[in-house]
């Protein structure tokens, strides 16, 4: 199977489409998100709290444990943020030195408080800057919206996993009906941001939140998404849905 490469304006499967209204095109989107999260890393959590009504930290442990997650396994943690994953997954492994996450914002690394021992390395989804097959579960929690390629991040989770490991990914799919979507996007797209200009020390974080919303509508199909997985060579793809908006990817590398 032909690897696919990050090469600008062959694109294989974008999670979504530019969103021209935050920047002109696909080769400005990857330096907006970036600045992005650097100027509002210190209102993350103090937001995600506010938009998960507290109940993040619990749900990504669940998570991790339903996708197989045991102690002893070496943890890669992609678009780890301030660690709201990597943490947990710390915890669920038993030894935080098992856990690498990698983000391409120093201010999201800088803002991350982990467990002493967790290895943080500066990278994105599409070019890890790790050995092959050095991990045997890998996680990512709402960060695929993020990547310039799907396909090209996926063929990276294959290169760094050994065989028979674990992916887990998490993302925020809309709901079926049309109430249920305007719900959501009341809620994410205007009551979040406002809440978000009241609290937050940074005047952008309100933006990365609207847009936040805007990723999450444009997003591909989670169709798209599971064959892209099948197509980097993962087997057993499946989603698992929680109050038909939380989706989690799963996948295992063949043995
Ligand atoms: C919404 S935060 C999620 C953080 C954390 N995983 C969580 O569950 O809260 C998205 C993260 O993806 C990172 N990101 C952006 N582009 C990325 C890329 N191409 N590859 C990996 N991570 C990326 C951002 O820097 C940010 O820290």
């Amino acid at each position: 199977m032909a690897r696919p490469t990050e090469t600008p304006g062959n694109i294989v499967h974008a999670p979504h489409p530019p969103l021209t209204e935050y920047y002109d095109g696909e080769e400005d989107r990857r330096a907006w998100v970036g600045e992005q999260f650097d100027k509002t890393a210190a209102d993350y959590d103090r937001i995600e709290r506010i938009l998960g009504l507290g109940t993040g930290s619990a749900y990504r442990r669940k998570t991790l444990e339903i996708a197989g997650l045991k102690p002893g396994m070496r943890v890669l943690d992609v678009g780890m943020g301030t660690g709201l994953v990597a943490k947990q997954a710390a915890r669920l492994t038993g030894d935080a030195s098992l856990i690498t996450g990698v983000d391409p914002s120093p201010g999201m690394i800088r803002s991350a408080r982990l467990p002493e021992g967790v290895t943080v390395i500066e990278g994105r989804a599409e070019r890890i800057p790790v050995a092959d097959g050095g991990f045997s579960f890998l996680s990512m929690g709402y960060a695929l919206r993020h990547v310039s390629d799907m396909s090209v991040a996926f063929a990276e989770f294959h290169r760094v996993l050994k065989p028979g490991s674990k992916v887990c990914i998490m993302e925020i799919t809309p709901p079926k009906g049309k109430i249920g979507t305007a719900l959501l996007k009341g809620y994410c797209k205007y009551a979040v941001p406002a809440l978000a200009k009241l609290v937050a020390r940074d005047k952008d974080t309100a933006q990365l939140w609207r847009y936040y919303w805007d990723t999450i509508e444009a997003c591909a199909a989670p169709e798209l998404v599971m064959n892209t997985l099948q197509d980097a060579g993962f087997v057993n793809v499946r989603r698992n849905v929680d109050l038909g908006i939380f989706s989690t990817y799963l996948a295992d590398k063949p043995q």
